[in-house]
């Protein structure tokens, strides 16, 4: 499924994040971002030791990462140039400003992207693995704060923003949420 919002391309897909021909893939990393399981851990497998190493640099020179924020590596092995790695927060119920900590994780990965002249950006679906955000609303979420960022006046550098999603539930998730986003308010 696609939608085109200002002069880019949004696109939903299942797949591997890991095998995406863009500029940019984004990884749901944690805040110490020593590497981890999931998407995290595919990115680094597929990317080899080069990422690893320009974490721990990052670490040492930035301290961890917050929830919400992010930063760039390379993208080693990878077929994307770059990773940008964000970290996005565990879910606890809802109540504690998580929805706009999801929001700012992807508004952060866009701004990178964007300072960097970067025009594909591919993203997996933050927080909704281990760190049991309910796909449904992080999808809403998640398309929103991309519909928001892409809809600013000045927001014309990217060409392609892409979902990928690694299971057709989630995919569904995502596109309903793009669905009820696309229909008159
Ligand atoms: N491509 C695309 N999506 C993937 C891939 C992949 N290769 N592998 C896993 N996913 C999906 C999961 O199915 C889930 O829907 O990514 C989504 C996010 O799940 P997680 O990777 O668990 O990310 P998150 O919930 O943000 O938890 C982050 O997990 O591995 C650790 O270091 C990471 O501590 C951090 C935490």
């Amino acid at each position: 499924m696609e939608v085109t919002i200002g002069r880019t391309l949004l696109r939903l897909v299942q797949g591997d994040i890991t095998q995406q021909e863009v500029e940019a893939i984004v990884n749901a990393a944690n805040s110490e971002l020593t590497g981890g399981g999931g998407v995290d851990g595919a990115i680094h497998r597929a990317g080899g030791p080069a990422i690893h190493e320009e974490c721990m640099r990052i670490r040492r020179e930035k301290g961890r990462l917050p929830a919400g924020q992010a930063v760039i590596t390379t993208g080693g092995r990878l077929k994307a140039r770059y990773v940008i790695h964000t970290v996005g927060p565990i879910w606890h119920g809802g109540g504690h400003g998580q929805d706009e900590t999801l929001a700012s994780a992807y508004r952060s990965s866009l701004e990178l992207a964007e300072n960097h002249g970067l025009r594909t950006v591919a993203f997996p679906s933050i927080s909704t693995g281990a760190y049991g955000f309910p796909v449904e609303r992080a999808a809403r979420v998640a398309l929103g704060a991309v519909r928001a960022f892409l809809s600013r006046p000045e927001g014309q550098a990217l060409e392609e923003v892409r979902f990928v999603l690694f299971s057709g539930r989630d995919l569904e998730a995502y596109e309903q949420a793009l669905r009820g986003m696309a229909s008159p308010e």
